[in-house]
């Protein structure tokens, strides 16, 4: 258990989030910040009166000011706008840019330690913005969307053939949008290759809508976006860290030469311990899935010139 994990930005992802921190009892505290007064401070009281009935002791807190936050070991950061019916996800890049630098300015002044998990959009862009702000090494900036878009991947695909999701192993590499590479050579079913238990069009048909997956849910609930799964998608990969469990969990993280890329944040395989990321798992991809990665780093990249 840490001391202090704080979560920026207490709206549907943030809210999420910290109440399910609290129910796995990660930290003593849990510090919800957000720029609209009240809203943390009441969801916050909210939740910890939740603690007597889930049996949690973990305090939440809300606060406008980062002096709450000060020492705190890991932050997650969802401070942003969501996307709405019709907008792409870089259409978010230049509001959230500047939100998320102004937050990652903060974190660094009151917690020059901290591990930052981002999961404002666009994702990879944000995780840029946050790299440069805070001036922290790669080890401690850690962007969540791959765990997300692999549990989309893994439950269409547990619906599909009517197993346990808990049976599917795979993994979904890439940037967190339309060029995402899930990765059909490396899913098994309980160690059964994915492809000698379901036709290769089903397959398709599932990739795609797994890379459609965030608009789907956008097209359905028309003023915001997917926040059950994803704030359960950062929470695991803050159990990783906190609990020093070294899983391998698909995370953007800044390339230096892996996969043959550098300079951007992408989606790959990290093992997430007690420092952070604490090593990029490099696997052997078919041509298509290398050129498919390549591909989708390129579509960051020109997001990220946007913020310069
Ligand atoms: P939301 O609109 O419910 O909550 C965003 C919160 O950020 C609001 O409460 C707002 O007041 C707050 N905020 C804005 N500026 C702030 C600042 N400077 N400091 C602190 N708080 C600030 O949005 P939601 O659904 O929680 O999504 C949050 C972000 O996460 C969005 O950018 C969304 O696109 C992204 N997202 C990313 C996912 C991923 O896989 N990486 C998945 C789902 C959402
Ligand atoms: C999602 O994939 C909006 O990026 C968010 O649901």
């Amino acid at each position: 258990m840490l001391s202090k994990i704080a979560v920026v930005g207490a709206g549907n992802v943030g809210a999420t989030a910290a109440q399910r921190l609290a129910e796995k009892n990660l930290a003593r505290t849990v510090v919800m910040i957000d720029v609209v007064e009240g809203v943390p401070q009441g969801k916050g009281l909210d939740q910890r009166q939740s603690g007597p009935i889930e049996g949690f002791d973990t305090r939440v807190i809300g606060t406008q000011s980062y002096d709450d936050a000060a020492g705190t070991e890991l932050f997650v950061v969802t401070a942003g706008i969501a996307r709405k019916p019709g907008m792409s996800r870089d259409d978010l890049v230049r509001t959230n840019a500047g939100i998320v630098r102004s937050v990652s300015e903060q974190i660094a002044k009151v917690a020059p330690e901290a591990i930052v998990i981002v999961v404002s959009n666009p994702l990879d862009v944000m995780c840029y913005v946050a790299k440069q702000a805070t001036g922290f090494p790669r080890e401690r900036v850690i962007g969540m969307a791959g765990v997300l878009d692999t549990a989309r991947y893994r439950a269409f695909l547990a619906d599909a053939m009517d197993v346990s999701v808990e049976d599917i192993q795979a993994m979904v590499l890439g940037g967190h949008g339309d060029t995402m590479v899930p990765l059909v050579s490396c899913t098994t079913v309980s160690g059964i290759p994915v492809t000698q238990l379901l036709p290769r069009d089903q397959l398709d048909a599932i990739v795609a809508r797994t890379r459609n997956g965030g608009a789907e849910i956008v097209t359905f609930l028309k003023t915001g976006s997917a926040y059950y799964a994803p704030s359960a998608a950062a929470v695991q990969m803050v159990e990783s860290i906190v609990l020093d469990k070294k899983r391998i969990l698909p995370c953007a993280a800044w390339l230096e030469g892996e996969y043959g890329l550098s300079g951007v944040f992408c989606g790959v395989p990290c093992k997430l311990g007690r420092g952070g990321l604490e090593r990029i798992v490099e696997v052997t991809l078919t041509a298509e899935e290398r050129a498919a990665l390549t591909r989708s780093a390129d579509a960051v990249r020109s997001t990220q010139a946007l913020v310069g």
